[in-house]
């Protein structure tokens, strides 16, 4: 059977903590393995990327494969050819397609149509190879994820909603506070509210952060939305993590962003240099995982 990873929940709780604890282990060992000899992956990016593809191709190549990187500018993808067709053509040559992309219904479509392991490397609705890695940064600090409060600031976008996802599995009480009309897509907090999530919402950042462990935020315009940035940038003001609304969490609080981050908007410069800052550990991290997720799909 093929495994393909597009959403956190596309794990069960078991593979989910599996998953986490592997890439620790991955991280100790410094681990290396022939487990891809002679596999190549695709990468397909239709938005920019310096984290994600970079772990991505170096993990595959730790692991004894290689890999091709395309972008739809300078493919067919940009002259309109289908995803669709796309998926099929590179099925015939390769073992595995990496595709970061706009819509969630193209990523689903485009493994209806793939014959080899798809993953989501970052869709408009979801974020999962970088929540999962999440985890793993918070893991290594306090491994009893269930009994963490974190909290979530700002936009209701493909992060939220794989840290919506992933309370689901790790049982963390996830606080977030977004503004009016930026919440997250009511059908993926329902979805996690009936598997178990404790998930809460507010509009009120002070009250997302009180006591928190963990204070997350990400840019207040992603990818694709950048001609929305002005406008956003009027509402989400009150959202930014500073040193002040840090001092409503938990002495000792950790502040995490998948990056890139917009200093002096999401979080002021001071906490993102700052003791509380761990962006640099979760940048690493996600070579540590995406072996593991990699691992997972080719074991
Ligand atoms: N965090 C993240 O996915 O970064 P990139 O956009 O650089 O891949
Ligand atoms: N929410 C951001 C994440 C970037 C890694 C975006 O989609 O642009």
């Amino acid at each position: 059977m093929i495994r393909n990873f597009l959403t956190i929940l596309d794990l069960d709780r078991e593979q989910a903590h599996a998953l986490v604890r592997r890439a620790d282990e991955m991280k100790r060992a410094r681990f290396t393995s022939d487990l891809l000899a002679g596999k190549t992956l695709v990468l397909v990016f239709e938005k920019a990327s310096t984290r994600t593809r970079l772990s991505f191709e170096i993990a595959v190549r730790q692991l004894g494969g290689s890999t091709i990187f395309m972008t739809d500018r300078e493919s067919q993808l940009g002259r309109s050819e289908p995803l669709k067709d796309t998926a099929r053509v590179i099925s015939r040559y390769a073992d595995g397609l990496i595709v970061r992309t706009f819509g969630q219904e193209k990523l689903d479509e485009l493994t209806r149509y793939a014959a080899i392991p798809v993953v989501n490397a970052l869709s408009d609705q979801y974020h999962p190879c970088q929540v999962m890695s999440d985890c793993l940064t918070m893991f290594e600090r306090t491994p009893d994820l269930a009994a963490l409060t974190v909290a979530w600031v700002g936009d209701g976008n493909n992060m939220a909603h794989s840290f919506i996802n992933a309370a689901v599995h790790f049982g963390f009480d996830l606080r977030l506070a977004c503004p009016s009309g930026f919440e997250p897509q009511a059908a993926v907090l329902e979805r996690a509210r009936a598997l178990g999530a404790r998930v809460t919402l507010t509009a009120d950042p002070a009250e997302a952060v009180r006591g928190a462990d963990y204070v997350n935020t990400d840019v207040w315009a992603s990818m694709g939305q950048e001609h929305e940035h002005h406008g956003r940038a009027k509402i989400f003001g009150p959202y930014q993590v500073s040193d002040e609304l840090l001092r409503l969490a938990r002495p000792g609080c950790k502040v995490m962003h998948c990056l890139p981050a917009h200093r002096g908007e999401e979080l002021t410069e001071a906490v993102m240099e700052g003791p509380a800052s761990i962006v640099w550990d979760q940048a690493e991290n996600r070579l540590h995982m995406q072996k593991a997720i990699l691992e997972w799909i080719y074991s």
